[in-house]
């Protein structure tokens, strides 16, 4: 059977069957996991140093996963409860760099100030956090509920 070949990108060819009929646009036959994998191959770790109760540890964290996920996961003993963004044990605050919280319940003025929950933080860049008080963030977040 004769082919063809299909390049949509340098990175991506396949060999299809060539039809009889001229006129006939070829089916594609992509395989999209094999596709995805190949676009999402690079997946790009952020280091997180967060310091907890006079203790500093540097994480190793991937855009994926909670920063709270992950120190729980090396041995901080970081105080959590619901691990949904929800209950607000897990307070911290973002000293450098950026997280990914869209999935937790702070303000976005709370958020703007540099506060985080951290089991629901995605490190989006290099991050120095530390964690505080469940009191300090608290305070916060029903003054700018007041408001
Ligand atoms: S554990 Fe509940 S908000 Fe983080």
């Amino acid at each position: 059977m004769a082919t063809f070949r299909l390049t949509v990108s340098p990175s991506l060819t396949t060999t299809l069957p060539r039809q009889n009929h001229p006129t006939t646009t070829p089916a594609l036959h992509l395989n999209p996991k094999r596709h995805r994998l190949a676009s999402s191959a690079i997946v790009h770790s952020y280091k997180v140093v967060i310091e907890h109760r006079g203790e500093s540890r540097e994480l190793e964290v991937d855009p994926d996963e909670t920063i709270l996920s992950k120190a729980l996961d090396s041995g901080l003993l970081i105080p959590h409860d619901c691990k949904l963004g929800v209950c607000m044990t897990c307070p911290a605050r973002l000293l450098t760099g950026s997280v990914d919280q869209s999935e937790g319940m702070l303000s976005d003025d709370v958020v703007e100030r540099g506060y985080a929950l951290l089991c629901a933080s995605y490190p989006r860049s290099d991050c120095h956090i530390r964690t505080i008080p469940e009191d300090e963030l608290l305070s916060l977040q029903l003054a700018t509920a007041n408001d």
